[in-house]
């Protein structure tokens, strides 16, 4: 990282960088122009986050993935980008015109294979491996009871949501281990704390297990200086929720839950996830990060 001292453009970049802005404008999306000031900050030699760092972070091409690859990225990583569309390559594109460094990956997070591959990605590209968020995720139609869900479903979702991150910590932990250590990231949800009356009982189990397998590794690394946390989102403003509450009548039942009464932002996720994967989280290893706007600490709400 290079140092800039006594000139003007020093002098400019010194000044603190955005803290609680950068959320409100990263959702707006000129997320670009947020991420292109933090990597200028970055690059003046200031205290960034994550310099330094290379982070692993699947489902980049939209959601929380993405924003968590754009604030990563602004906090100073290279970012290995992992998705299986093809929008993923946007999420890279704009990290790189922002002066930032990222890779795309194409890789499905059920097919071993193809994960073992994007982490020999990170370890070719950039030398090493410190951070990994396991956070792609899906959440099918028709999920539903125990009775009416069908075994393709239960099969899909199990595969991508619990599968997915059993795999990637796989082939995450022994490059953890070359680098010396680092943070493991789990996105589980809410609902693999609280039960709900209308379920998709096969996305609620694979997270209970993404929850459990999480506090295993964690008990199992601790003294490895390898750190493994869940990330428990309360109901997002992202595409997989909304595609699934498409009217006013379903939004408002949901949020009737919600003590905050809005939902939550792909980019606050982003923060607690940066905040698992800084050093700032150095002594937690093991924990359930619940970012939900106070969902599963209601018994009732205030309305
Ligand atoms: N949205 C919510 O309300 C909410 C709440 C709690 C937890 N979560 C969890 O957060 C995570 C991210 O959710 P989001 O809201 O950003 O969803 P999203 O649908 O906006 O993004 C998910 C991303 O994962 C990618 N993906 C899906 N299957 C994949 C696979 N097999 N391999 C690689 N990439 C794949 C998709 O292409 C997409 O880019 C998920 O694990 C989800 O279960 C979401």
């Amino acid at each position: 990282m290079v140092m800039v001292a006594n000139t003007a453009a020093a002098a400019v970049s010194m000044s603190p960088p955005p803290t609680a802005p950068n959320t409100t404008v990263i959702l707006g999306e000129p997320a670009s122009a947020v991420l292109a000031w933090r990597v200028r900050w970055c690059k003046t030699g200031a205290a960034v986050r994550l310099a330094g760092k290379v982070a692993l972070i699947t489902g980049t091409a939209g959601g929380i993935g993405r924003a968590a690859a754009l604030r990563f990225a602004g906090e100073g990583a290279r970012v290995v980008a992992v998705d299986i569309v093809e929008a993923n390559h946007e999420t890279v594109e704009v990290i790189r015109a922002a002066g930032g460094t990222a890779t795309a990956v194409h890789a499905d997070v059920s097919d071993d294979a193809e994960i073992a591959a994007a982490v020999h990605t990170a370890e070719s590209a950039y030398g090493r491996l410190d951070i990994a968020f396991n956070n792609a995720g899906i959440m099918l139609a028709d999920d539903s009871d125990a009775v009416a869900t069908s075994t393709e479903t239960i099969d899909k979702t199990l595969d991508v949501n619990l599968k997915g991150v059993l795999y990637g910590c796989r082939h995450q932990i022994p490059a953890l281990r070359r680098a010396g250590g680092g943070s493991i990231i789990n996105t589980a949800s809410f609902v693999a704390s609280v039960g709900a009356a209308t379920p998709q009982i096969a996305y609620t189990a694979s997270k209970g297990a993404v929850l459990s397998l999480t506090r295993e590794l964690a008990v199992i690394h601790a003294r490895e200086n390898i750190r493994v946390n869940a990330l428990s989102p309360g109901p997002l403003r992202t595409e997989l929720l909304m595609s699934y509450l498409d009217t006013d009548e379903k939004r408002r039942r949901r949020l009737v839950h919600v003590p905050m009464g809005r939902f939550g932002e792909a980019a606050e996720m982003a923060s607690a996830a940066l905040f698992l994967a800084s050093d700032d989280a150095s002594y937690m290893t093991g924990a359930n990060l619940q970012v939900d706007g106070g969902l599963t600490a209601a018994y009732v709400t205030p309305e």
